[in-house]
């Protein structure tokens, strides 16, 4: 089983489970739609170890069944997130395009000591200040792009070096002026 992060559940926290758990009862989907806002509502857009008891526990599924579910869709965090997160792709077309370059200027640009190999083995890795999460994608299905990286949601098709390093420049700054 992968490693999930613990961190105690509040009262109000298990108010807005339970909520949760009852709005989703019978819909098809329910045990994907609870997470999501579950993860939605943590400020570090991750799912905590004692969360997917809780819910595994309300919604009667075996907490493997619910492991199974955060770990097979990517969307799911179990890791505290970053405040920015960008995620480049590794796919074969990104790949092609230069991916790796980009992975290692954003690697060197954030402080990280690894190589692009091992963080392709991690596909997640946050800096020390809780301020970058840097991500890696088998593919965003949008290759006729490539090389592909979002950044805070938003896609970026044809991505350089120069571009990748004005973006990080600028939630540098973003962060800066908060
Ligand atoms: S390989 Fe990168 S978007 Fe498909």
């Amino acid at each position: 089983m992968k490693t999930m992060t613990s961190e105690p559940l509040t009262g109000a926290d298990q108010e807005f489970l339970d909520g949760l758990v009852v709005s989703q009862r019978g819909r098809p989907g329910a045990l994907l739609g609870i997470l999501e806002k579950a993860q939605e509502r943590h400020p570090r857009k991750y799912l905590p170890r004692e969360t997917l008891e809780y819910i595994a526990a309300r919604t009667d599924t075996p907490l493997a069944r619910v492991h199974s579910v955060v770990t097979f869709y990517a969307l799911f965090n179990l890791e505290p997130q970053g405040q920015n997160t960008i995620c480049i792709c590794r796919g074969t077309a990104c790949h092609t395009r230069g991916s790796r370059g980009l992975l290692e200027t954003l690697m060197f640009k954030l402080g990280f000591h690894d190589s692009s190999e091992e963080m392709a083995d991690k596909t997640s890795m946050n800096t020390s200040d809780g301020k970058f999460t840097v991500r890696t994608v088998a593919c965003f299905g949008q290759c006729a792009l490539a090389p592909v990286v979002e950044v805070n949601h938003a896609v970026y098709g044809h991505m350089n070096e120069q571009t990748l390093e004005r973006e990080l420049d600028h939630l540098g700054r973003e962060k800066a002026k908060q």
